[in-house]
């Protein structure tokens, strides 16, 4: 059989949801989806994360909102956003159109926030599942976000839980010291499946001007650089938990998601690549499967979870 036959089957299951490819594009790093449409086929995607949803429109945080580093990106856009009502009117009937499953990640100040986007979302159609952005600085929590520790993830998941019809995906933030913990509180709360890792809390200095090179002085680290840090986290979590883990962080190529699905997630999110090539997504699916002619894997889902360790 010649090798280049597509033959390769991409398919995977998060149990919840179905996907044709594990390849999803990560939230707020591809917008909408829709403005990414003049530089890839979305159908060739497993699935679009859109870009992360408070109640109302956010103007998010003073510029400078982005800056590179070695190997990485440090953002602090403070989640910009349109808000559910024009979401709804505006983008969700476009998304419908394509025949791609479409993720909300969901967004709160305070834990009636989050359930506020829920409901209002859960009444709109076209969505496959939420995304839980458990790190949103929290009014009530004086400033810290839920992911930050098991009583507070577990008490949110639970509460959006049990107020949505949809399958749950919980976003785990890595600023943690046992991610597990985390990550086991998630479940018990009742989430559908976890998605790691969101961005590494950092900062970049002017030496010249002596001041912080983002307006928000912090900022949140994408991006090669924290990828072996986000594949340690993938594979301590999937190792633990019986949801299907989502893994994400520096994936910029198929031969690194590969080594995220190796390691324990059952599907992949790109992110930072986006900004560096608005069609890495659909390249990193061509990756994948030319891998796995080449090795001779007939199904991706195959190779989930086969790392090795003993
Ligand atoms: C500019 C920018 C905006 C982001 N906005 C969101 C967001 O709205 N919600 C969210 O859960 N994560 C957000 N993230 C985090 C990414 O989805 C992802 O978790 C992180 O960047 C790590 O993946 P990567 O290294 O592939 O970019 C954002 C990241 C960047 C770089």
């Amino acid at each position: 059989m010649a090798l280049t036959a597509k033959t390769v089957d991409l398919s995977v299951d998060l149990g919840f949801l179905s996907l044709r490819n594990p390849v999803l594009t990560a939230s707020g790093t591809f917008g909408y989806g829709l403005e990414f449409e003049p530089y890839l086929d979305l159908e060739k995607l497993g699935g679009i994360v859109v870009k992360g949803l408070y109640y109302g429109p956010r103007e998010g945080n003073p510029p400078p909102r982005l800056v590179e580093t070695p190997s990485g990106l440090i953002n602090a856009i403070g989640l910009q956003g349109v808000g559910v009502e024009a979401f709804a009117r505006e983008v969700l009937p476009k998304l419908r159109n394509i025949k791609t499953p479409v993720i909300v990640n969901v967004c709160g100040a305070d834990d009636d926030e989050y359930a506020a986007v829920v409901e209002y979302m859960d009444k709109q159609e076209g969505i496959a599942a939420y995304e839980l952005n458990i790190s949103c600085p929290n009014v009530k929590r004086e400033g810290l976000c839920p992911a930050l520790a098991p009583q507070s993830t577990f008490d949110l998941v639970k509460r959006i839980k049990a107020a949505s019809r949809r399958p749950l995906i919980t976003k785990l933030s890595p600023n943690v010291t046992s991610i597990v913990d985390i990550a086991q509180a998630a479940e018990e709360a009742g989430t559908d499946a976890v998605a790691l890792v969101n961005t590494f809390l950092a900062m970049a200095v002017d030496l010249e001007t002596r001041r912080p090179k983002l307006g928000n002085v912090y900022g949140g680290l994408s991006g090669p650089a924290i990828k072996p840090i986000a594949l340690r986290m993938v594979h301590q979590v999937a190792s633990r938990l019986a949801v299907p883990v989502i893994g994400l962080g520096g994936i910029m190529t198929g031969t690194d998601a590969l080594e995220f699905l190796v390691a324990g997630a059952a599907a992949v999110e790109v992110g930072t690549a986006n900004f560096v090539e608005p069609d890495a997504a659909a390249r990193i699916v061509a990756e994948i499967e030319r891998w796995c002619e080449v090795h001779g894997v007939v199904a991706v889902r195959d190779i989930i979870g086969t790392l090795e360790v003993s």
